[in-house]
């Protein structure tokens, strides 16, 4: 059984490219490398102690995915390949819409020619806007996104459920990721992101490495239970093995599925910020900052139908998490070389 992971180099990806060689898949990767680094494929076979196939190639480029398509048997794949910056995304909306949207169109034109029509796709409980009240469910009204990285996955979301109302051979598992965090156990695979990083844990991570020296705190006078947001953090093995699940469904039965992949649990910026001192016994120097645009208050999932559907659930706790992404921080301190 073989199974194409685009983007397979990157975060999420090389997360679950360990865990589908783990479980047994043989795997073909196809990453551009436009956020990652070839170090992470070699860690992966290393972690794992198997060996993969890899096509640096482009999503976008039809005729590059069509030979490996006609090279390699592919029985399913899952699409992690694209831009997830939503800073940048607004920045740069149409190179969002053209990796993101067109990418995936490309991927799924060439699945088709090819007749393979399984794919497991990355969304994000983004889709779900600032409408909703937490806990989110599947079945809730998605839209009202305010970013264009927001709006690829809400129209990604849409592109998907159009293919499989015209062609009910399709199998569609789109999984709606809340906030993944944490690293390999090993510490030898982790986040790795450029620049300065706009997302919470690896703003923290730096911080206590000393690369940064202060965490701006968004906001505290949310309606919450400390006045900072609290978000549904997810450990990333756990993620990675809720894909092992969703592909398992996927190959055996056609159809279009969503899933949300969260804890259930909330925690608060605060919240973070203390679990990560008890894990990694470091104090992080913070300061409460303005909120910032586009945030909201509170977004935790209801995971209960990928328990019920998939038998997945998530395992690892806050402190694990907290532990992990440290280890792979402190053991990493410039992420991969190049
Ligand atoms: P990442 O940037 O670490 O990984 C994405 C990978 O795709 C990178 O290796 C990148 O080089 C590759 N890529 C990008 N465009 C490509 C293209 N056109 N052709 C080939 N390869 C390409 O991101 P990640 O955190 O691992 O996220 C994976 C997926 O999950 C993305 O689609 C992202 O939008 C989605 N997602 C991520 C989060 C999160 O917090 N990390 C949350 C929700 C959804
Ligand atoms: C962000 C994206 C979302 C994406 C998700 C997962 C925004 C507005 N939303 O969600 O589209 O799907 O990442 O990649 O960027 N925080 C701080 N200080 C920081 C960084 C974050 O206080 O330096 C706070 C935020 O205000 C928020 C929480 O930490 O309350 C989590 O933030 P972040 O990690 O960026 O994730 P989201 O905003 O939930």
């Amino acid at each position: 059984m073989s199974i194409l992971v685009t983007g397979g180099a990157g975060y999420i990806g090389s997360h679950t490219c360990i865990e589908l060689l783990n479980a047994g898949y043989e795997i073909v990767v196809v990453d551009n490398f436009y956020n990652s680094k070839r170090e992470s494929l070699k860690r992966i076979a290393e972690l794992s102690g198997k060996e993969f196939t890899f096509y640096e190639c482009d999503i976008r480029d039809k005729e590059g995915l069509d030979k490996i398509f006609k090279a390699e048997k592919i029985d399913a794949v899952i699409h992690f390949a694209g831009l997830k910056a939503v800073g940048e995304s607004c920045a740069k909306p149409l190179e969002y819409y053209d990796n993101n949207i067109a990418g995936t169109v490309c991927l799924c034109e060439v699945m088709k020619e090819n007749g393979c029509k399984k794919i497991v796709f990355s969304s994000s409980a983004t889709v779900y806007g600032s409408n909703n009240v937490s806990p989110l469910k599947e079945t809730m009204m998605t839209g009202g996104t305010t970013n264009p990285y927001g709006t690829t996955k809400y129209m990604i979301e849409i592109i998907l459920s159009d293919l499989f109302k015209s062609d009910n051979e399709w199998s569609i598992s789109i999984l709606r990721y809340f906030n993944p965090i944490g690293a390999h156990k090993s510490g030898r695979i982790g986040e790795d992101p450029n620049g300065i990083p706009n997302n919470l844990m690896p703003y923290i991570t730096q911080v206590a490495i000393g690369k940064r020296e202060c965490l701006g705190v968004f906001g505290d006078d949310y309606d919450t239970h400390d006045g900072t947001g609290v978000r549904d953090y997810i450990h990333v093995v756990d993620l990675a093995l809720g894909h092992v699940k969703a592909l398992g469904r996927a190959l055996n039965q056609p159809g279009l599925d969503i899933y949300n992949l969260g804890t259930g649990t909330g925690y608060s910026v605060l919240d973070v910020v203390k679990a990560f001192e008890k894990a990694s016994g470091v104090t992080i120097n913070y300061k409460i900052a303005p909120r910032r645009p586009g945030d909201i208050a509170t977004c935790y999932s209801d995971p209960s139908k990928a328990q019920a559907e998939l038998g997945w659930k998530a395992e690892r706790g806050i402190e694990e998490m907290c532990a992990d992404s440290w280890r792979w921080q402190s053991t990493n301190p410039n992420g991969y070389p190049d």
